[in-house]
């Protein structure tokens, strides 16, 4: 297909400004973000071979492990450079979340890890989760991930930011209008609440609606060690994750977390 229609703010960022081959490994809280993914994905995932659909797969990092895993995998992303990176793990195409080029019922697994928090208008989150709910088969699942409404509070504290007036007010409007404007830092982004962000999914025609924390209410100390200049030791990086699994039954802690992972299923 041509090239998708994108916020040029998103296109900038994610061809001149992040890796997003290496976002997942860098970072301790990256590395925490994908063992939590993969963990709770594991939990929803038909037994392998299914064929999942990973819509704003990026670079391909979960569809490597989920290609080992024994998934067929198809990923879709707007930019250029993931969908070269991606290519060379499984079936990649440009596409876009919200007019996905693929047949009604097509697919066991939909998941959308990226996609929901670059569109900061309502209408475009509905469209991508319809088109997630008219492209899965009937029982199948759908997974769908957004950057938690207080994320940047906590991240910003944690890199001892948060003294500067500019950075205050920019976390303030972040935290009253939950849309970052891509203008400085981060690019444009929509920060979910878990309540909304599960009201979304059951709003597109999805069932059995869960949402998880996926680095549950501790990551923001793994930013403040690195923050330090040191690596944070293995065992607080064990302590942080162990946290992020005793808080799930929890779903006050959700607003803690740096993600949401949405799970829910097709009638
Ligand atoms: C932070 S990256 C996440 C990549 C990967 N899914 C992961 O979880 O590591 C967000 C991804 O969403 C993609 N994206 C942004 N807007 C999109 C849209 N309208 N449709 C599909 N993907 C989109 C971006 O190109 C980017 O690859």
């Amino acid at each position: 297909m041509s090239r998708p229609e994108l916020a040029p703010e998103v296109d900038r960022f994610y061809t001149q400004v992040i890796d997003e081959s290496v976002r997942l490994s860098m970072s301790a809280d990256g590395r925490l973000e994908l063992l939590r993914t993969q963990e709770i994905l594991r939990r929803f995932l038909p037994a392998p071979p299914a064929h999942v659909l990973d819509v704003g797969g990026g670079a391909g990092v979960h569809a490597q492990w989920l290609v080992k895993d024994g998934y067929h995998v198809d990923l879709i992303d707007p930019i250029v450079r993931h969908v070269e990176l991606a290519a060379t793990v499984c079936s990649a195409a440009l596409g876009d979340a919200r007019a996905l080029e693929k047949a009604d019922a097509s697919y066991d697994v939909v998941q959308l890890l990226g996609p929901l928090y670059h569109l900061p208008d309502p209408a475009d989150r509905q469209q991508a989760l319809r088109e997630a709910r008219r492209v899965v088969r009937r029982g199948g699942l759908v997974a769908a991930a957004a950057i938690n409404r207080y994320a940047s509070l906590f991240e910003h504290v944690a890199l001892a930011h948060l003294q500067t007036e500019r950075l205050q007010l920019s976390i303030a409007s972040i935290l009253r209008t939950a849309v970052h404007d891509g203008k400085r830092g981060f690019t444009l982004a929509y920060f979910h609440r878990a309540e909304e962000l599960a009201n979304e999914l059951r709003d597109a025609g999805f069932i059995d609606v869960r949402v998880f924390g996926v680095e549950g209410p501790a990551w923001s100390l793994l930013k403040a060690v690195e923050q330090s200049g040191s690596e944070p030791r293995e065992e607080l990086f064990q302590s942080v994750l162990t946290a992020a699994r005793m808080a799930e039954p929890y779903p006050e802690l959700l607003a803690a977390s740096s993600h949401l992972l949405a799970v829910g299923k097709a009638p």
